[in-house]
């Protein structure tokens, strides 16, 4: 009655035909290099490059057909990329307004990378305090705010009862505020999880950002190495202000409350490039 379901149809067609064209570029382009030298991709093959690559060696058993491999694509767009942006933009925030932390933060990331510049993959457990910033802004700004499940039988819980089917709103953001789980609820203090084995990895309760259970975040390694890499590349490269000589403390912190919980206003600062000095 409402024609959703053709307009729908309609706009799967579309993407399709999108994801089509861009597998197709890329196995020519992997044909065209693959004649002028074997060696030549090598280090720099990029998701879709390993996805087609597995599905032509099948060497992990995986059986990837074209149908999933855009499944997989689409998930990464539609799950994997605002809600890790979002976080970014959080942290940043949380950053900006806490001087005292982006600084120890900074030394931290600049003493491990050293002249390099930048994280290896096996380096992402080194920086413990920049692991501690994520984790407690993941706490006080989960991009997924609420997480839903249907309660597959009837169930009383604190008093009230739950009828069968029901559809219930687990919301991770006020359990990441609520006074009886954490001191300072409000605050942004990363030191809360350096001598604390919490994670958010959907065993602890008070901390769940990715969900839990078998319908969690299938992302989280995924997020998580793009969140650390990201945010070390950007406190490591750069110093940061606020445009007009804006006081820190006061960067304006209000929320888009929508499936993502954004900042209503972009972040908008100043980076001023770092260039490490080295020693004669
Ligand atoms: C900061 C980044 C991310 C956050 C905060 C996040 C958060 C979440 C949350 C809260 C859920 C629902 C969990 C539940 O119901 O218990 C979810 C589901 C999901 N996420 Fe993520 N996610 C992130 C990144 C990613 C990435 C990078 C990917 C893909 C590569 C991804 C793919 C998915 C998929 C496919 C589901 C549905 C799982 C299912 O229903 O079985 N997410 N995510």
């Amino acid at each position: 009655m409402t024609g959703m379901n053709s307009k729908f149809r309609m706009l799967q067609r579309k993407i399709d035909s999108i994801l089509d064209s861009i597998l197709d570029d890329r196995e020519i382009m992997r044909r065209e290099q693959s004649l002028r030298s074997k060696d030549d991709t090598c280090g720099r093959e990029d998701i879709l490059d390993v996805l087609l690559r597995l599905r032509e060696t099948n060497e992990l058993g995986l059986n990837l057909t074209t149908r999933k491999i855009k499944g997989i694509i689409m998930d990464l767009f539609v799950a994997g990329s605002i809600t890790t942006s979002t976080l970014i933009e959080w942290a940043m925030s949380e950053l900006i307004r806490n001087p005292k932390v982006m600084a120890k933060a900074q030394a931290e990331v600049r003493a491990v990378l050293k002249e390099k510049g930048c994280l290896e993959e096996s380096e992402l457990n080194k920086l413990k305090y920049l692991l501690s910033i994520i984790k407690e802004s993941f706490r006080l700004h989960p991009p997924v705010p609420l997480i839903p499940r249907e309660a597959t039988e009837e169930r009383e819980i604190n008093g009230y009862k739950v009828p069968a089917s029901s559809r219930i709103l687990t919301n991770v953001m006020a359990i990441g505020r609520d006074p009886h789980h954490w001191t300072d609820p409000e605050k942004f203090k990363p030191e809360r999880f350096l001598e604390s084995t919490m994670d958010f990895i959907g065993t602890n309760f008070e901390l769940l950002p990715f969900g839990s259970g078998r319908r969690a975040c299938p992302g989280i390694a995924l997020a998580n190495a793009n969140i650390e890499v990201t945010l070390a590349s950007l406190l490591y490269h750069f110093d940061w202000k606020l445009p007009n000589g804006e006081a820190m403390e006061k960067l304006d912190m209000t929320e888009a409350f929508a499936g993502t919980v954004t900042r209503m206003n972009s972040l908008n600062v100043i980076a001023i490039p770092y260039i490490p000095t080295v020693a004669a």
